[in-house]
C-alpha cells in the first residue's frame, strides 16, 4: 500500500491561525461527539497548490448541525438546512460550511440532487472535477491524511481539470462554467476526455434555471481575470448561450486589462464590460435569461446612458457642469468601465475630470447661509445650492463673495430684497 501524504505541516505554514483555532475546535468537538470529519474542496486544492483565499469547508460523517452546534453556544452564529443536513458557524473573521458527507443522485438533468447520507469516499466520488475532490483528515489517529481517489494530486501537477465520470455535465450543467473557470484561473487546461464530453454536453446548459446560471456568471466577475475565462467560453461556444451577440474578444480582454490598471476592476464594472457593446434589447433579453439582479440591470442600462451621451461627453463646447449632471447620475462602476471601454480622448478625460474634480465641488455657502441671506426656507434653498455648485464647476464663480453676489441677485430678481 502506499504510505499516505500527510500535509498537517503544509496546513499548519499555510492557514491563518484563526482557521487553524476553528478547525482544531471542529476536530475535537468532532471527536467528542463520535463523528469522523475532514476539510473537503477548493481548501485542501488551494492548499496543495500553495495559494491563499479558504473558504473552510468541513465533511463530517454524522449530524453537521449537532457537530454546528457544539462550536458555538451562540445561535445567532448558525445557520442550518436541515433538509441538506448543512450547517454555517459565523466566526470573527470567517465561516465556517459543515455538511454531513453524502451520496447524490440526480433524478433529472439540471434539478438538484437526491441527497442521503454516504461516507467521505461516496462524498468525494459526487463531486466536480478531481482536484476538487479531495479531503484531509481532520481525525486524531491520521489528522492531516490526505484522501485522494481520484489522483486529484496527479491532475493539480499536470495542470488539468478532470471530471470522475462521463455524467458529471449532464448532472450538473453549471460544472460546464466551472470547468473554465478553473482552467483559467489556474492556467491550467481541460483534459483531453473531460474537454470532449464538454462539447457533447454543452447544449444541457439549458437545464440550469436562470439564478444558478446567473450565480455562475457572478463567480466568473469575482475572478481575477474574468475575461479569460469569457474569452475561453467564446471559443467553446458557451458564451453565447447566455446571449449571442456577447463577446470574449481582444477588446474585452483590453479593456479589462485597463480596468485593472486604472485600478477600478469590481464584478459590476466587468460586468459593464462584457455588456458594453450590446444595444438596450439585446440587454434586456440577456437580463432576462439570467435574471439580473436589479443593481446588475441598472448597470447595463447606465451604459447604455453612456453610450447614448457620447456626443455631449466629447463635446469641447458643453459646460462642464451639464456632464457632471450627467455622470452624477450614474454609478461609479459605470464611469469606470466607461474609463476602461472608451477610446482615449475628450470623453475619457471628462470622466477624469468628474471623478477627480467637478464630483468634488461644493459652495463655500451652506443652507444656513442661505436662510441667514433672506432666501426663504424650501425647496429653493436646494435648487440655489445646486446652482451655485454648478457655477463653481463652470469657474464662473470662485469666492464666497461671488456667491453671495449671486444669492443677492436672485433675491432682487425675485423681489426679496
Ligand atoms: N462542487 C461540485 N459541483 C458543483 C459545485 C461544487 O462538485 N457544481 C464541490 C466541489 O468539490 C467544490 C466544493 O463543492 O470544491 C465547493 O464548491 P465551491 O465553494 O463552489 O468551490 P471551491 O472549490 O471552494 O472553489 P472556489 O475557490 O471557486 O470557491
Amino acid at each position: 500500500m502506499k504510505e499516505p501524504i500527510n500535509l498537517s505541516g503544509d496546513m499548519n505554514r499555510l492557514l491563518p491561525a484563526e482557521a487553524l483555532q476553528i478547525i482544531s475546535q471542529a476536530s475535537t468537538s468532532a471527536e467528542r461527539l463520535g463523528f469522523r470529519v475532514f476539510l473537503v474542496g477548493g481548501v485542501v486544492r488551494d492548499i496543495l497548490l500553495e495559494r491563499n483565499g479558504f473558504d473552510l469547508d468541513l465533511a463530517v460523517e454524522g449530524d453537521a448541525i449537532e457537530l454546528a452546534r457544539s462550536l458555538s453556544a451562540d445561535r445567532a452564529r448558525i445557520t442550518v438546512h436541515h433538509r441538506f443536513n448543512t450547517a454555517r458557524v459565523g466566526f470573527d473573521s470567517y465561516h465556517l460550511d459543515i455538511a454531513r458527507t453524502r451520496c447524490e443522485t440526480y433524478t433529472r438533468p439540471g434539478s438538484l440532487p437526491t441527497v442521503r447520507p454516504g461516507t467521505i469516499e461516496d462524498d468525494l466520488g459526487r463531486r466536480d472535477f478531481t482536484v476538487n475532490a479531495m479531503a484531509l483528515s481532520l481525525n486524531r489517529d491520521d489528522y492531516g491524511n490526505l484522501i485522494d481517489r481520484h489522483d486529484g494530486r496527479g491532475d493539480l501537477e499536470a495542470g488539468l481539470i478532470r471530471v470522475l465520470h462521463a455524467a458529471s455535465f449532464t448532472d450538473d450543467a453549471t460544472r460546464l462554467w466551472r470547468a473554465i473557470r478553473y482552467e483559467q484561473r489556474f492556467g491550467f487546461a481541460i483534459e483531453p476526455h473531460t474537454l470532449e464530453i464538454f462539447r457533447r454536453d454543452i447544449n444541457r446548459i439549458v437545464d440550469i434555471t436562470p439564478d444558478r446560471q446567473r450565480y455562475e456568471l457572478e463567480c466568473v466577475l469575482s475572478e481575477a481575470r474574468p475575461e479569460t475565462v469569457f474569452s475561453r467560453a467564446d471559443e467553446l461556444g458557451l458564451l453565447n448561450r447566455w446571449h449571442p451577440a456577447l463577446s470574449g474578444d481582444e477588446w474585452l480582454k483590453q479593456s479589462c486589462r485597463r480596468l485593472r490598471a486604472i485600478q477600478a476592476a469590481t464584478p459590476s464594472a466587468y460586468l459593464a464590460l462584457l455588456c458594453w457593446r450590446l444595444d438596450a434589447e439585446q440587454k434586456d433579453s440577456l437580463a432576462r435569461t439570467l435574471k439580473l439582479s436589479r443593481r446588475q440591470y441598472r448597470v447595463l442600462q447606465e451604459s447604455t446612458v453612456i453610450r447614448d451621451s457620447l456626443s455631449l461627453l466629447d463635446s469641447s463646447q458643453a459646460p462642464p457642469s451639464r456632464i457632471a449632471s450627467l455622470l452624477r447620475s450614474l454609478d461609479t462602476d459605470v464611469l469606470s468601465a466607461a474609463r476602461a471601454a472608451l477610446e482615449p480622448g475628450r470623453s475619457v478625460e471628462n470622466i477624469e475630470q468628474y471623478l477627480a474634480t467637478w464630483s468634488r465641488v461644493t459652495p463655500v455657502l451652506n443652507g444656513e447661509n442661505l436662510l441667514e441671506l433672506g432666501v426663504p426656507r424650501g425647496p429653493d434653498i436646494g435648487r440655489l445650492l445646486e446652482e451655485l455648485r454648478d457655477l463653481t464647476i463652470d469657474g464662473a464663480i470662485d469666492s464666497r463673495q461671488a456667491e453671495e453676489h449671486h444669492v443677492r441677485d436672485w433675491l432682487t430678481r425675485r423681489g426679496l430684497s
